[in-house]
């Protein structure tokens, strides 16, 4: 009889073991450069959303200690989501415990006659709210609006259809083609969903995401999106019509049967959204550095593939030779990302840095030279650079003067 508990070993362990790397779940040394983390507004240390979120804990206590329907609503979250709404232009706004439980969320959307679908590089979380819900499910090639429209028309005329993607895509650093989806998703009645997860708060003149940085934030119908990036908290939220919020409240399950977000999170949140909105510098900033580490990296051999973003993917190929790299960087004292399959697929492994508008332009130094060091040394870019290369054309705020 098969146990349960039998597993194969996961496929990076070999190539861990392989390397000698040991890139997961490794607390970072005090000293090292944090080139790894997505609190791309060094929000997470401000002194003010620091002082909001002890405030919190010391007037309501550590935790809500049941979900948002019964026990747990607070003052707080009520005016977190009214900002929200305001802040994103929508009718209402939900906040929910993680990002991750606002993307299951959207699968209480999806009916049995309904149809979904879903950029093939989209988080695990849309993923997995997707699979949370009924009707049938269907995949377009990342970012492919030709293959989209197809799967699109194929589709019943008559079912409810909903598009899903993420705004800014976490590991390639690129933007979904917002105009296009809006195109057809009029053309075939649907219904289109963006996780602003790694946007809002980083793209656009007042930081709304993906959608202001287009011009187009009438283009979402709803929007998802967590607090444990640009906010620098844990949390998530979900801002569209009314009628939908109200519907979400009362129907989806990640939200109805989980204790909601602490106080200490939601009045961070709340602080940060201040921030957010107030400070439209601190975006400059990152792009800023976001500008030296792409240019400085391509300039040195590397490539960061079409990203546009603060999200700097180094591509490096295989999985071997990437955790060689990050074990080498981890050891000239620069805490990156390996990002191996599944979380990109097999051959497309990649380091990932990010920026934060709290570096300083000497931090960014001592990680290009740390790359540059590290990436000879094994080989993944030349001695001496003598290749041409194309300076980044990034997403950049247009902050008026
Ligand atoms: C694109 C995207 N969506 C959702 C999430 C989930 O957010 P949270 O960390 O709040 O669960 C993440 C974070 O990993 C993410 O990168």
């Amino acid at each position: 009889m098969a146990d349960i508990f039998d597993k194969k070993p996961i496929a990076a362990f070999g190539e861990m073991a392989e390397t000698g790397a040991r890139p997961y779940y490794r607390t970072a040394a005090p000293d090292a450069i944090m080139a790894g983390c997505n609190d791309y507004l060094g929000l997470a240390t401000d002194p003010r959303v620091v002082e909001a979120a002890a405030a919190a804990l010391a007037r309501h206590g550590t935790s809500c200690s049941g979900s948002r329907i019964l026990n747990g609503t607070l003052p707080l979250h009520e005016e977190l989501e009214a900002a929200l709404a305001d802040f994103l232009g929508c009718e209402a706004a939900l906040v929910t415990t993680t990002g991750f439980q606002a993307n299951l969320a959207v699968g209480a959307l999806l009916g049995p006659g309904d149809a979904s679908f879903s950029d093939m590089a989209n988080h695990a979380s849309l993923v997995d709210g997707v699979l949370l819900g009924q009707g049938s499910r269907h995949r377009y090639r990342h970012g492919d609006l030709d293959h989209l429209e197809r799967l699109l028309a194929a589709a019943d005329p008559d079912a409810g259809k909903l598009v899903i993607t993420d705004g800014l895509f976490s590991m390639e650093g690129d933007l979904c083609p917002l105009p296009g989806l809006r195109e057809l998703a009029d053309r075939y009645g649907a219904r289109l969903v963006v996780d602003g997860a790694h946007d809002i708060g980083l793209l656009g003149a007042c930081g709304r995401g993906v959608a202001e940085h287009f011009g187009a934030m009438d283009a979402v119908d709803l929007f998802t999106g967590t607090f444990s990036k640009c906010f620098g908290s844990l949390g998530g939220l979900l801002a569209g019509p009314a009628g939908i919020v109200e519907y979400l409240r009362y129907t989806a399950r990640p939200v109805l049967f989980s204790a909601a977000m602490s106080p200490a999170s939601a009045a961070a949140a709340l602080a940060s959204l201040e921030i957010i909105r107030t400070e439209p510098a601190r975006r400059e900033r990152v792009f800023d550095h976001a500008e030296r580490l792409h240019n400085g990296l391509r300039a040195l051999g590397f490539s960061t593939g079409p990203s546009v973003t603060p999200v700097v993917p180094v591509h490096v190929g295989h999985a071997v030779p990437c955790l060689r790299m990050w074990q080498a960087l981890h050891d000239a004292g620069v805490y990156t990302n390996a990002v191996v399959a599944p979380a990109v697929p097999r051959g497309r492994a990649l380091i990932r840095v990010t920026p934060q508008a709290t570096h300083t332009e000497e931090q960014i130094t001592r990680i290009l030279d740390a790359f540059a060091a590290c990436g000879r040394r094994l080989g993944l870019v030349p001695e001496r650079a003598e290749h041409d290369w194309t300076p980044v054309a990034l997403a950049r705020p247009k902050l008026t003067p």
